[in-house]
């Protein structure tokens, strides 16, 4: 007898040790495929139509692999970021895992998209104890459908989950499936102390880990960094080619000019030590350009969009040993602050992500390493 795609996945899923015992019952009657769209993008850019595949599109709905349901197609540069997706299963798996909520819990979600997270947690928790919010009011209406068409009738908002959803708070856990620089307050001001909050979290220079945070009594929440995971930016928080190219100015802008030994990859191409970067420089955005010949050739931009101050990072694997081209212009010195903050990470002896952590009250975010005491930072 052929195993369906849809057992083969949980069965997948529970050896990665992803799927525990009591998630098994919600992903073994909820089948992803019924949450997606016809035509589907797969992580290769490769468009999959139902009508035209269905086999493949079959296939590729119980892959373990985020599809891109929704691009911006809006995007003046011509590319097509994705806008929305189904997440990747074993990170589905893991988060709700993670979250640790059980029945009789009340669980807002923030980003609904297909409705498939909202559904296996509805399976689990109960439709009348599960809330989710969806920023596009078609995704939003689509999801309904989706989740009324195996049986659930899970309240699904249109709107800003940034703002949670007072109506219904307090609530035990807060799970956004899609990610922030910043926790919004609302989400730890509509939590029960005791309760959780697990989000997407990074920097512009670092996307992603998850934020973990267990929320207090006198209105703040604090938790570690943990896992290994990209998500989509929430909307309003979105760097978008756009906002990079406005910001990279021509070369020909005065700057002053120095040379470096730093190649890009040992600070940036590094997880811990870029996410430790982005810590200290939470406002800086980067972009890497590639000349034409393979990535022989490729420039970082660093760039400050508050005070207009910028840095390029110039790699030819020619220059290797003159050093690199780097152009610093503005009243921040990006570069040398990226330097500094690499250096301080090596001195501390290179910390990973997970020994990091947040504090999150109304008035500031901190970050911190190891302990509450030792403040890194305040997020912008
Ligand atoms: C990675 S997808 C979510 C996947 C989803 N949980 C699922 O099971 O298919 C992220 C979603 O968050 C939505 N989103 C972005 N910003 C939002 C916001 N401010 N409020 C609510 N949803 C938002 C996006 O439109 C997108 O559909």
């Amino acid at each position: 007898m052929v195993t369906p795609p849809h057992e083969k996945l949980v069965a997948r899923l529970e050896q990665a040790g992803v799927l525990t015992r009591y998630w098994r019952e919600a992903f073994t009657g909820i089948e992803r495929h019924r949450f997606l769209p016809d035509r589907i993008i797969t992580p290769d850019g490769e468009v999959v139509d139902r009508d035209t595949d269905p086999r493949r599109w079959l296939a590729s709905a119980y892959d373990d692999l985020p599809i891109v349901t929704q691009v911006d197609e809006g995007n003046e540069d011509g590319s097509a970021p994705p806008i929305s997706s189904a997440s990747k299963p074993s990170v589905v798996a893991d988060m709700l895992r993670r979250l640790d909520a059980s029945p009789g819990m009340r669980v807002l979600e923030v980003g609904t998209g297909t409705g498939y997270n909202a559904a296996l947690l509805s399976h689990r928790l109960g439709e009348e104890d599960v809330v989710t919010i969806e920023v596009d009011a078609d995704l939003a209406e689509r999801a309904r459908e989706r989740l009324l068409g195996v049986g659930l009738c899970t309240l699904v908002i249109t709107g800003d989950g940034t703002q949670g959803w007072p109506a219904r708070a307090p609530f035990d856990r807060v799970i956004s499936t899609v990610a922030v620089r910043r926790v919004p307050y609302h989400w730890v001001a509509q939590t029960r102390p005791g309760g959780r909050i697990l989000t997407p979290w990074g920097t512009a220079l670092h996307n992603g880990v998850l934020a973990d945070l267990h929320v207090g009594p006198h209105g703040t929440a604090h938790g570690r960094f943990t896992g290994d995971v990209a998500f989509m930016w929430v909307r309003d928080q979105r760097v978008t080619g756009r906002t990079l190219k406005a910001h990279v100015p021509p070369k020909v802008r005065e700057s002053t000019l120095t040379r470096t030994r730093l190649h890009p990859h040992e600070p940036l191409g590094d997880f811990g030590a870029s996410f430790a970067i982005g810590l200290h420089m939470p406002t800086v955005l980067k972009r890497i350009e590639f000349e034409q010949d393979r990535g022989r050739r490729f420039t970082v931009h660093l760039v400050d969009p508050g005070t207009g101050s910028w840095a390029s990072w110039h790699v030819d694997h020619g220059s290797r040993r003159s050093g690199y081209q780097v152009r610093q212009h503005g009243p921040r010195s990006l570069f040398t602050e990226l330097e500094s903050a690499y250096a301080w990470w090596r001195r501390e002896g290179r910390p990973e992500h997970t020994r990091f952590g947040l504090t999150v009250s109304a008035e500031r975010q901190s970050v911190w390493l190891d302990h509450e005491s030792r403040v890194i930072g305040s997020m912008p």
